[in-house]
């Protein structure tokens, strides 16, 4: 149901002037990929870097907000639909308090990253997407996921029998190279750096 009767209040302590505050230019720097691809592990290390330069940061990832603002959502298409919009809607908060949002979600649907670029204003939503090969995630298998997926005990796994859409058009494509994690983050630092995104 929507909400009816709402009038939005403008106040004068706003986006500007709390990013002014913090010194720094708001962002959403949105990971996406296969489960076990590296989101969560890479995100937090390029989490910490911008930490050590004085940046002012916030990591939303897949788990841990599946254990409280969406723990009531499964795996199902519509069920990921909603948890990313409400990541989107969270992220935009973030965004208007000043601070560098980092995501680690599978986000497996092109039309539902779409909704947070939308929902920014334009430079503010940064695609990221760590290429990391299917083969390779099922190698790693870090929680065992994909061995539960593929013996039927786990329903609609990504990649397996649920669908992954790959980003078309982002503003990092981080390729899977035989790399340390820190290396990868390295590697993702620069290239956002480069871009003038951090
Ligand atoms: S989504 O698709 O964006 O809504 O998923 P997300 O919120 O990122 O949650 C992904 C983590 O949930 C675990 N998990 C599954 N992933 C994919 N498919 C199915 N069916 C599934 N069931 C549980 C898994 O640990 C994912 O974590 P990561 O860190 O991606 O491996």
């Amino acid at each position: 149901m929507m909400s009816t009767n709402i009038v939005w209040h403008k106040h004068e302590v706003n986006k500007a002037s709390r990013a002014d505050s913090l010194g720094q230019t708001p962002r959403v720097l949105w990971l996406t990929g296969l489960s076990g691809s590296g989101k969560s592990t890479t995100a937090n290390l390029l989490e910490k870097k911008l930490q050590a330069q004085g940046k002012h940061t916030y990591l939303l990832d897949g788990d841990n907000v599946r254990h409280g603002l969406c723990g009531d959502l499964g795996f199902s298409d519509a069920d990921r639909v909603e948890n990313i919009r409400r990541i989107s809607e969270v992220a935009k908060l973030f965004v208007d308090s000043g601070i560098i949002v980092l995501t680690a979600f599978i986000s497996p649907f092109q039309a539902d990253r779409n909704f947070c670029r939308n929902l920014l204003e334009d430079g503010e939503f940064i695609e990221v997407f760590i290429d990391t090969p299917l083969e390779v995630c099922e190698q790693r298998d870090p929680k065992g996921l994909y061995k539960k997926a593929r013996s039927g005990e786990i329903k609609h796994f990504t990649g397996i029998d649920s669908a992954y859409e790959a980003p078309e058009n982002p503003e990092v494509h981080l390729q899977y190279q035989e790399e340390s994690a820190e290396q990868t983050a390295e590697r993702l630092y620069n290239l956002l750096s480069e871009k003038g995104l951090v």
